[in-house]
């Protein structure tokens, strides 16, 4: 790659900026990182990756030279024009996006410039406007403003980065959106160069479709429950009519993460605050908090009372492939478990150090066999790879009873019933 690739800041070394950081220092970049967590730019200073995602580590320290960590913003003003925000938009208690750690990178930008800042972060729409007005009223009229929404997915994210399906471009027709759309140009993808507005809007919309797409194949799965289909040949059959495609169509125990939730709300209030009733999400939204917790019922109706029944966890994060556990649906399964008093040992092979950070009343298991010791019943939470290997004859003889139900109808139903086990799965026959 060339030398002379546009030097870049990236301010927030989360998920998103790290991945963003390395994949444009791997395109030739020199890239200048800014967190204020002063622990992630030591450890990050040290080439040491904060965070679990496959191919990162190899890819930063192939990239090493060109990445550079500081807690302090001047050496990216200084070697670069395009400063990235990749800082976190978690939710407020009122479910709009908390944009305060946005508002700080805003106002620490020095007057006056020629820099832009080209968002990253997922905002509601509005907030690239509200950030010009700002830049004017405080004589920072010289910054430009992209706005440049991700789309990568935890547990692919470097692969998304290098191969997007698309690269949207949000900006005023200035200098910055053509030296983003000139960064992006080699990914050699579609390219939907727009008005700052539609970026934003882009965003929130594509993530919200994904959700309806998992909320309506889960009530799919439950009305198939009610009248004898198996939801995986629906989906199947359904999924093959290239108008709908077989992607997000697998039926489980919801949806979780750090975006789809907050996304999800964030657009659901923006369109209220807008005067506007967003009908549709309210129903995405509720279906995916009863997906998480009909397991629950599923339970009693084999076991009767859970209280002191021991049920094993198998997977606390959101989803395979990451140690992200924002949002996760073991979260609200644990605690309703919990409260009907079962007990509930849980393994993990890569979040159980960020869960015991939010569970900490969990009994945590060395193993997946070692969770499912003695339990009664077994739930398959997050679908990694080592789970659906189990060999399941020594399961069944480890458990006490057993009730195994597939909360991503990931396993092999025949295998577990030919073990002797009882499996029900989701949405199945
Ligand atoms: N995680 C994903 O899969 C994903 C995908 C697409 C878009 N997004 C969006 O990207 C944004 C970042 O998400 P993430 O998952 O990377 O978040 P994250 O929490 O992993 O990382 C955010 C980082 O920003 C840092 N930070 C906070 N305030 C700062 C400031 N003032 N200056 C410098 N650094 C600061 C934090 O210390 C943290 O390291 C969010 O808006 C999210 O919605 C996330």
């Amino acid at each position: 790659m060339s030398a002379e690739r546009e030097p870049i800041g990236v301010i927030g070394t989360g998920y998103v900026g790290l991945v963003t950081a390395v994949g444009f220092a791997e395109l030739g970049s020199e890239v200048w990182c800014v967190d204020v967590d002063a622990a992630k730019i030591e450890r990050l200073g040290r080439g040491e990756v904060p965070i679990y995602e496959p191919g990162l580590e190899e890819l930063m320290g192939r990239n090493r030279d060109r990445l550079h960590f500081s807690t302090d913003l001047s050496p990216a003003l200084e070697n670069a024009r395009l400063l990235f925000v990749a800082v976190g938009t978690p939710p407020t208690h009122s479910g709009d996006a908390d944009l305060s750690a946005v508002h700080a990178v805003v106002e620490s930008m020095p007057a006056p410039d020629g820099h832009a800042l080209v968002m990253k972060s997922t905002v509601p729409c509005g907030t690239g406007a509200s950030i010009k007005r700002i830049f004017s009223d405080c004589g920072k009229s010289g910054y430009s403003y992209v706005s440049c929404p991700e789309f990568l997915k935890e547990g692919s994210a470097v692969s998304d980065f290098l191969h997007p399906d698309r690269v949207v471009v949000g900006g005023e027709g200035d200098w910055a959106q053509d030296a983003v759309v000139g960064l992006y140009e080699p990914f050699g993808a579609p390219l939907v160069s727009t008005d700052v507005a539609s970026a934003e809007m882009i965003k929130l919309a594509a993530n919200a479709f994904l959700a309806t797409k998992i909320s309506f194949i889960n009530e799919i799965a439950n009305v198939c429950e009610e009248v004898g289909a198996d939801v995986v040949e629906v989906a199947r059959g359904m999924g093959l009519d290239d108008r709908i495609g077989p992607k997000f169509l697998q039926a489980g125990i919801g949806y979780g993460g750090s975006c789809f939730t907050k996304d999800v709300s964030a657009l659901k209030l923006l369109a209220g605050n807008s005067g506007y009733h967003f009908q549709l999400l309210n129903a995405v939204i509720e279906v995916n908090e009863l997906q998480k917790r009909r397991v629950v019922s599923k339970l009693q109706r084999h076991l009767g009372a859970l209280a002191g029944r021991r049920v094993a966890l198998l997977g606390l994060a959101f989803k395979p492939n990451t140690d992200d556990m924002r949002g996760a649906s073991s979260l609200v399964l644990a605690a309703r478990l919990q409260a009907e008093g079962a007990h509930v040992r849980a393994f993990d092979p890569i979040a159980a150090e960020q869960a015991r950070g939010l569970m900490p009343q969990l009994d945590y298991a060395d193993s997946a066999l070692d969770a499912i010791a003695a339990a009664n019943a077994v739930i398959l939470v997050t679908e990694w790879p080592e789970f659906v290997e189990l060999q399941w004859d020594e399961v069944a003889r480890k458990m006490r009873g057993n009730l195994v139900i597939d909360g991503r109808n990931a396993l092999d139903g025949e295998a577990l019933r030919a073990a002797g086990l009882l499996y029900e799965g989701i949405g199945r026959r």
